[in-house]
């Protein structure tokens, strides 16, 4: 029996061994940025609380500035964004060497999705509810980043987000607080690696603390009035868990919430993250922010936004100057304690220690080693492969798809056939010394898939905007000659992003009008929607036979495309966010309240909470995709029906794959909590899996449901579990429930 033990004696020794390690290198980092400090003037502490752009790319407001060289010779900078490549960097970096203290600069940047290497979009790679894969490429970006002169990438963006018309949900990753919690997580764990300090880690950013998603109107930037319970229920979570990933800093958002703009937010940055949450990174504002807050009108002038900032707890300034002009200032008409200084400068301090910058701030400046990350055969597979899982199958009439290899003429039209950067999205990163050539547009992916026997017809048919039908006939045309057709339609790549709100969604231009045309030809017609976020294409909905949501899906676009439309991926994502049928039904979202007076189909509109004019469901709902194959569930069982709070139930699920092909599914459980003291949402996810199934292989999955998933934030903001019943429900999809049962919580 002792002898049994031994090894879990030996384990628990290397692991208290370990966190003492880790603890000692803790305290002796603390104890050099102490050493620095103190030999620190208060305008070098200013310095480093002081971040600028780059001249190069601009991603907000430009100011321009010809003193930047002099500033960082004088200690007066702590950290440059929009600068990459390690040539680059070398040389920004070689300028702070000649300051007095040398302080090595932090270089940031928006690494949002891929660095050379392109992964899908943000709300895309959700869409593929694969955790691991998630994590893998945001390693990949930061392999690729940390390679060529990056410390930090503001991401992950973990802003929940309800309203497509606001253009950053592309961004995100969707609607729902679980998924996004989990997404979260696992992109901070793939940004950080092991551990900072690593040579191909990056520093996470987690933002944009806080609730910037839910913008009145979608409008970017915009106010936010929110009530605590939502914003800890809902907003909040995925940047807790994010946090639990060991993120190293957060940014906090140009919105106010409930009139107080979140840069100068108190309660969000220091009484919620510093004090409860105990972050012990550091925050920086975004672009321009705390210098924003004179136009909130929540400030009079520089001073007072940077009393506000820094009191709140906003550690960096992101280009606004506020900090550099006015910080000083402040110390000495005593507005702050010089400790309010020390300790945002410790942060800072503390994470360029923790890079090992100090010991070489050349570190991630390696020419020979950048060339060797950018040009990585198997980060192009890692790309491939999560470009695949990222697009959603909508809709497969007759089994359309997937088409066959040996089709002998397939017409490919439309205005995003050829495009090659516009596959990359939005948020691209510009590196130097890369031109587009690697991105591999669909036209060129369907040519890589196809033999010589089939024939590949194109025609643009139309642009991406306006009015024109000139190009139609020709279009129809060459449909005429094919065997199928496959249109490629939707959006700009830059018509989602950052400032890019739209009050109308619906497919852009005569596109949808050429889909017309090219169904009345009687060939099938395969479509697929390029967009960074939800569209309104009703008419495609109803009338095309077969629809791929493909998003953005970066470089390896085209390959994953042609991998998709021949079965050599059988798709397997699901909807990460509720497409509505018309902008009047935003903000449209699965676990919604009911009402006093709930509406429960279209037909009854009698004094029910419906509209007269629109449906009151969405065109597809939250966790909606559909698979070359079919999955039954079967088979439900609870270990009981009745749990204490200390205790768990136990949940199985026979999963069978009844068609022909092999293939995924997401398993999705949703619970509902019928009465509480709180009104409780219809559904709420809180698990999932996805599970690998051969054609006709069945599988038993397991869930656990304990207290924690039970709980929610009561009145008093507590963390709580109320006893009473419980639906379970088990499904394809958010609206797709193929099991239920009930259970109780007791006493
Ligand atoms: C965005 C941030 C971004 C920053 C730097 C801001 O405009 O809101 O998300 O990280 O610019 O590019």
């Amino acid at each position: 029996m002792c002898r049994k033990k031994q090894p879990a004696v030996l384990l628990l020794l290397l692991l208290v061994i370990a966190f003492a390690n880790v603890t000692a290198q803790q305290k002796s980092i603390a104890q050099k940025v102490d050493s620095v400090l103190k030999l620190m003037t208060l305008e070098e502490k200013i310095g480093q609380m002081n971040q600028y752009n780059d001249d190069h790319t601009a991603t907000g407001p430009v100011t321009l500035d010809n003193k930047k060289q002099e500033q960082i010779k004088n200690g007066q900078v702590g950290s440059l964004l929009n600068t990459v490549g390690t040539e680059r960097t070398r040389s920004w970096q070689q300028i702070a060497m000649q300051s007095r203290l040398k302080i090595p600069l932090l270089f940031g940047q928006d690494v949002i999705h891929g660095y050379k290497t392109t992964f899908p979009i943000p709300l895309a790679e959700a869409c593929s509810w694969d955790l691991n894969a998630i994590q893998l490429t945001a390693r990949v970006a930061a392999t690729e980043a940390s390679a060529s002169g990056i410390h930090w990438t503001f991401a992950p963006m973990v802003d929940i987000a309800r309203d497509p018309r606001w253009g950053r949900v592309m961004e995100g990753a969707g609607e729902d607080t679980y998924l996004g919690s989990k997404i979260a997580y696992a992109r901070v764990k793939g940004f950080q690696g092991n551990k900072l300090g690593d040579i191909n880690a990056v520093m996470a950013c987690v933002k944009h603390f806080a609730a910037y998603g839910a913008a009145i109107g979608g409008r970017d930037y915009n106010s936010v009035d929110m009530s605590d319970r939502m914003l800890w229920e809902t907003y909040l979570p995925p940047f807790k868990a994010a946090l639990d990933a060991g993120a190293a800093t957060f940014m906090n958002s140009f919105n106010d919430l409930n009139g107080v703009p979140a840069t100068g937010n108190k309660y969000l940055q220091r009484d919620i993250l510093k004090d409860k949450w105990n972050f012990k990174g550091f925050v920086v504002s975004d672009w321009g922010s705390i210098g924003e807050m004179i136009n909130h009108g929540n400030a009079k002038n520089e001073y007072e936004a940077a009393l506000s900032a820094v009191t709140a707890g906003s550690d960096m300034d992101m280009e606004s100057r506020c900090y550099k002009n006015s910080l000083a200032q402040l110390v000495k008409d005593k507005k702050i304690p010089v400790a309010l200084i020390d300790d945002a400068v410790k942060r800072i301090l503390q994470k360029k220690f923790e890079l090992g910058l100090f010991n070489d701030p050349y570190k991630f400046c390696n020419t020979a080693r950048e060339q060797v990350a950018l040009n990585n055969p198997e980060h192009v597979k890692v790309a491939r492969e999560a470009a695949t899982k990222s697009i959603v199958l909508l809709k497969n009439q007759n089994n359309l798809l997937p088409l066959s290899k040996n089709t002998k003429t397939i017409a490919f039209i439309g205005p995003l056939v050829k495009a090659v950067k516009q596959n990359k999205g939005f948020w691209d990163v510009e590196v130097p010394g890369v031109d587009s050539n690697f991105i591999v547009s669909q036209w060129e992916g369907l040519q890589n898939k196809v033999g010589t026997s089939t024939t590949l017809l194109y025609a643009k048919g139309c642009d991406i905007e306006g009015n024109n039908k000139d190009d139609f006939a020709e279009a129809v045309e060459v449909a005429k000659q094919a065997d199928v057709v496959i249109l490629s339609i939707g959006e700009r790549r830059d018509m989602s992003g950052e400032a890019k709100s739209r009050s109308n969604i619906n497919i852009p231009g005569v596109q949808e009008d050429l889909l017309k045309e090219l169904l009345a030809t009687g060939k099938p017609v395969v479509v697929l929607i390029n967009a960074g976020r939800p569209l309104v294409f009703n008419y495609t909905a109803d009338n095309a036979p077969a629809i791929l949501y493909t998003w953005w899906l970066g470089s390896e676009a085209g390959n994953a495309i042609a991998d998709v439309l021949f079965g050599d991926y059988n798709p397997s994502a699901k909807l990460a966010i509720t497409f509505p049928r018309s902008v009047g039904q935003i903000p449209i979202y699965y676990s919604h309240f009911n009402t006093g007076r709930p509406a429960t189909n279209d037909e009854n509109r009698n004094y029910n909470s419906s509209y007269n004019d629109e449906s009151i469901f969405p065109k597809y709902e939250f966790g909606y995709g559909v698979s070359y194959t079919s999955f039954q569930y079967s088979n439900l069982q609870m270990s009981k029906k009745k749990l204490k709070a200390n205790e768990q139930i136990e949940v199985a699920v026979t999963i069978t794959n009844t068609g022909k092909y092999d293939g995924e599914e997401i398993v999705q459980l949703y619970l509902r909590d019928k009465v509480g003291s709180i009104v409780r949402p219809m559904k709420e996810l809180k698990d999932f899996q996805k599970i690998n199934l051969k054609a006709g292989e069945s599988r038993t999955i397991k869930f656990i449901i304990n207290k924690e998933k039970l709980s929610f934030f009561n009145q008093q903001l507590q963390w709580v579990a109320e006893p009473g019943d419980f639906e379970l429900m088990i499904g394809a999809s958010s609206k797709d429930i193929r099991l239920k049962d009930f259970f109780e919580l007791i006493n």
